[in-house]
């Protein structure tokens, strides 16, 4: 086994068959030792962070299987953190892209003089690129094809891809209780250039609050799972 990458919450390895492995640690994103999703460091490690992020990423791409949403997930071992996946060729160096039902994070740090606290967006997508050294900043679709990375047409098929995941998630958080006020994907192409959704989808990489109040990464993976929380 191949070690290819090793990223701020997964190690990445190429299997024998060509598949990678994914393989989730403990490490979250966060500044200072607080937990922050929108963040680009590690923050800090927490026991069991890993395996609580795989089992939501299951579940998530079980569902999006269901929908023949297509997406890089072959399955997933929650004890030994693994997850088997096509592999997948990023659009430049990679892209985030991001969808907001309310006005929260950097959208709000962005255009708060526009934009009140948790008012609704609408599914409204953003791309970022992956780049940590700039802090991972905001490109728009005419940039995205002038410089190469992104082509109109597939904008819009990513932004449509995007709006049936994020809406996806949002109603089976709904189910529980909760309501997603922002997540970010990623995405690649595949072998036969399709693009696929890739990476992971777990508390991590969105905003879930419930009551009006932030649901941590780790207590969304019990409210959405464990049966005894079904509403
Ligand atoms: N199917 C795939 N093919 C290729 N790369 C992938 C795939 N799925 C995820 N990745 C990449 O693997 C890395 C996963 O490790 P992670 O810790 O999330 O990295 P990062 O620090 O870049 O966020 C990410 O860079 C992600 O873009
Ligand atoms: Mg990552």
């Amino acid at each position: 086994m191949k070690q290819v990458y090793s990223g701020k919450t997964k190690d990445v390895y190429e299997l024998e068959n060509g598949h990678y492995l994914l393989k989730f640690k403990d490490d979250v994103t966060g500044e200072d030792g607080v937990f922050d999703p929108g963040a680009n460091t590690v923050g800090l490690s927490i026991e069991g962070a890993g395996k609580a992020g795989l089992k939501v990423t299951q579940f998530f791409f079980e569902k999006f299987k269901e929908k023949n949403i297509p997406t890089h997930y072959v399955d997933a071992n929650v004890d030994s953190r693994e997850m088997t996946v096509v592999p997948a060729t990023v659009f430049g160096e990679g892209l985030e892209v991001i969808c907001r039902f309310r006005a929260v994070g950097s959208f709000l740090r962005r255009y708060g003089k526009y934009a009140e606290e948790g008012q609704q967006l609408d599914a409204f997508v953003e791309v970022t690129l992956k780049d940590d050294e700039r802090g991972d900043p905001p490109i728009s679709r005419d940039a995205l094809d002038m410089l190469g990375i992104l082509s109109q047409e597939e904008y819009e098929e990513l932004k449509s891809l995007t709006k049936e995941i994020s809406h996806t998630v949002k109603e089976e958080l709904a189910k529980k209780g909760m309501e997603l006020y922002d997540i970010k994907l990623e995405f690649g192409r595949d072998a036969d250039h399709r693009i696929i959704l890739i990476d992971e989808i777990s508390g991590g990489n969105m905003r879930v609050y419930k009551d009006g109040e932030y649901i941590h990464p780790l207590e969304l993976e019990k409210l959405l799972l464990d049966s005894s929380s079904v509403k």
